[in-house]
């Protein structure tokens, strides 16, 4: 089967920084795949890379047969709106409520719906979270939790079929870790969406991914299933999964 998502040979620095030496990595359809890695080896880069918020130096990256750094504004803005993306910090906006914070990426993407288009989907996607009452709300009315969890209706409010998750249990406590862990599950079940995750969070990568990927050394080091990724012999590996690198 052909990779839905590919990144490809790409090198990236910031300054005299080198990111990457020679990246590549192969998502397929359907599959939840994880990256983990240390405190600043290029995660969050990389999810901003296949959104083309940051351009690599060299390489391409490939997003259902296309090089996403080869098509125009207006094709990005087509493959942007089929990907949905959990910031790291899951940042909402402050000064507006539950609801407009959830309705936002609508507004932006799909400016024909009618505001009772908008008020369905919104309402949906908060049930779907598990958080129905809360549209009126202000961010600051809710908990870390909750906040992440809205950030997530948000992040699937245009029915995306890929979803990007930047450390989505970075901070919260074990009833909330769950929870969130549980919807990347559901929400690859039931809407076949592609997922990639990003975490430090050992136990939640084994929970929710089909496979994994360790980014070491400026490129991906390893790249298997849970099973392969638990039986490797490799050293870094070994060390990571034990958590004597991480953080
Ligand atoms: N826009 C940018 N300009 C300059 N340097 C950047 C930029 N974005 C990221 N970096 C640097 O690139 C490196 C990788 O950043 P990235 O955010 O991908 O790390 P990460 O693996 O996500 O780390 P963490 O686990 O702490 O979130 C870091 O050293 C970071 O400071
Ligand atoms: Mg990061």
């Amino acid at each position: 089967m052909d990779a839905f998502i590919r990144f490809q040979h790409i090198k990236k620095s910031f300054d005299e920084k080198v990111i990457y030496t020679d990246l590549n990595l192969d998502i397929f359809k359907g599959e939840t795949i994880t990256i983990i890695g240390g405190s600043g080896t290029g995660k969050s880069v990389m999810l901003k890379l296949l959104l083309v918020l940051l351009r690599p130096d060299s390489g391409e990256i490939f997003f259902d047969g296309e090089d996403v750094l080869k098509i125009d504004e207006d094709q990005l803005i087509g493959v942007r709106k089929r990907v949905g993306m959990l910031f790291q910090g899951g940042a909402l906006f402050d000064s507006m409520t539950v609801f407009d914070n959830v309705a936002y990426p609508l507004y932006e993407h799909f400016k024909d719906y009618s505001e009772e288009k908008i008020a369905k989907i919104v309402h949906e996607k908060l049930e779907v979270i598990g958080l129905p009452d809360t549209a009126d709300m202000m961010p600051s009315d809710l908990s870390g939790g909750m906040k992440k969890r809205v950030a997530l209706a948000r992040a699937i409010a245009t029915d995306p079929e890929v979803i990007l998750y930047d450390e989505p249990t970075t901070g919260l406590d074990p009833t909330n870790t769950n929870r969130i862990n549980d919807l990347i599950l559901d929400l690859q079940k039931r809407f076949k969406v592609t997922s990639i995750v990003v975490t430090h969070d050992m136990a939640s990568a084994f929970k929710v991914s089909d496979r994994l990927a360790l980014l070491y050394d400026k490129k991906i080091e390893l790249v298997g299933t849970k099973a392969e990724v638990e039986r490797s012999t490799n050293e870094v590996v070994r060390k990571f999964i034990s958590g004597q690198i991480g953080e």
